[in-house]
């Protein structure tokens, strides 16, 4: 089976065709990615109207190429996927309309998937990993543990109270003068700093459960950076230094209670994925590997190409749909949020289960 994606909910304008063989393996046939960064980078953040026009303006030629890759046309494709949220809802419009169009004027059936729930299953196109597993989906848009147990079987057992690791890291780019996306930055800044010479909370560290908050440590790494402004280039490092070892020590924290809580419920141990964004940062690679290490869990972090957002996650996911006869109609409403797992709490309104969360 041939599907066709489209990935468009927040500044990576994505087509690819993934094949899904009879026996449940895969192989991606093309996968092309289209970063807006650039167009952001003088805002130091993602501009919505900004970056729906540009997947107005790229994807339909993405799309082509996407097809010329894989030497195929429409006709050759069985289905046709695309994110229709949770995302910045002007670009997530452009993609599903596009997947729309297509598989009105092809005859294709249409898959209508859940951003999260491409990288709920990339594992599983990536190593074919069997259900189940627990999820630490890390970007900039999502910090939250899910147990990946079948398609469309996701319980959240854990999420951020706030603000996201990544949105955490590009702010704290932000307020040091280094430049977006801030997470490779921060890094990159920390490797030269001491991790030790500012004392920054670690939120939530040690309570009960798999929750995160952010929004603290960014304000303590503020309130350290005003009282000894003007910045020195060694200050920067030492502040992000700081601010990654704090954020290393709450993850790895908020892993080990995850994967107890998970090993509980399954009585033994098993799988930690992590993906998004922050999944790059080597830092927090090491400390969840060790943390895996300690509690019996095979640590599996797919390539980070299919980490960051892509449209082969979708791709799959539609064909994981497909291959269970689940497919949605021309009249599927795009959806700007849209949680993972429907049963549980809505993240809606204010206060610390607010929208962000
Ligand atoms: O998954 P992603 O590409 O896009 C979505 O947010 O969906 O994640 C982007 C986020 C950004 O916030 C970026 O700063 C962060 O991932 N990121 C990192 C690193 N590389 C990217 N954060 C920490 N360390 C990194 N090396
Ligand atoms: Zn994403």
């Amino acid at each position: 089976m041939l599907v066709l994606g489209i990935e468009s909910s927040c500044d990576e304008t994505a087509a690819a065709v993934v094949e899904r063989r009879a026996d449940g393996s895969a192989r991606i046939v093309s996968d092309i990615v289209l970063s807006q960064v650039d167009e952001h980078a003088a805002y130091g953040g993602v501009v919505p109207e900004i970056a729906a026009r540009a997947h107005v303006e790229a994807l339909d030629g993405i799309v082509a190429t996407a097809l010329r890759d894989a030497g195929l046309g429409f006709a050759d494709i069985d289905a046709v996927a695309a994110t229709a949220g949770p995302g910045l809802i002007g670009g997530v419009l452009v993609g599903l309309t596009t997947a729309k169009a297509i598989a009105l004027a092809a005859g294709k059936p249409l898959v209508a998937i859940n951003h999260l729930e491409g990288h709920a299953l990339t594992a599983r196109l990536t190593d074919g990993l069997p259900f189940p597993y627990l999820l630490l989906l890390v970007s900039g848009g999502h910090t939250q543990f899910v147990a990946v147990e079948g398609v469309g079987r996701y319980r959240r057992l854990g999420s951020t109270i706030d603000d996201a690791l990544g949105e955490a890291f590009d702010k704290a780019a932000k307020l040091l003068g280094l430049p977006h996306p801030g997470g490779p930055a921060v890094e990159a800044a920390a490797r030269r700093g001491n991790g030790s010479r500012f004392a920054l909370p670690r939120p939530l560290i040690d309570r009960p459960g798999a929750d995160f908050s952010f929004s603290g440590l960014k304000t303590a790494l503020r309130l350290a950076a005003e009282a000894i402004a003007p910045l020195n280039d060694q200050d920067v490092a030492d502040l992000a230094a700081s601010f990654q070892a704090a954020v290393v020590e709450v993850v790895a924290n908020r892993a080990s209670h995850a994967m107890a809580i998970f090993a509980n419920e399954h009585q033994r141990p098993g799988v930690l994925v992590v993906a998004g964004g922050v999944a790059a940062n080597e830092a927090i690679r090491t400390a969840l590997r060790a943390e895996a290490e300690r509690h019996l869990f095979r640590l599996v972090a797919p390539p980070l190409r299919l980490c960051t957002d892509n449209a082969a996650m979708i791709a799959w996911a539609g064909a994981e749909h497909m291959a269970l006869g689940l497919t949605d109609g021309l009249d599927f409403a795009a959806r700007p949020r849209w949680p993972l797992d429907e049963t549980s709490a809505p993240l809606l309104g204010g206060g610390i289960k607010g929208a962000k969360a």
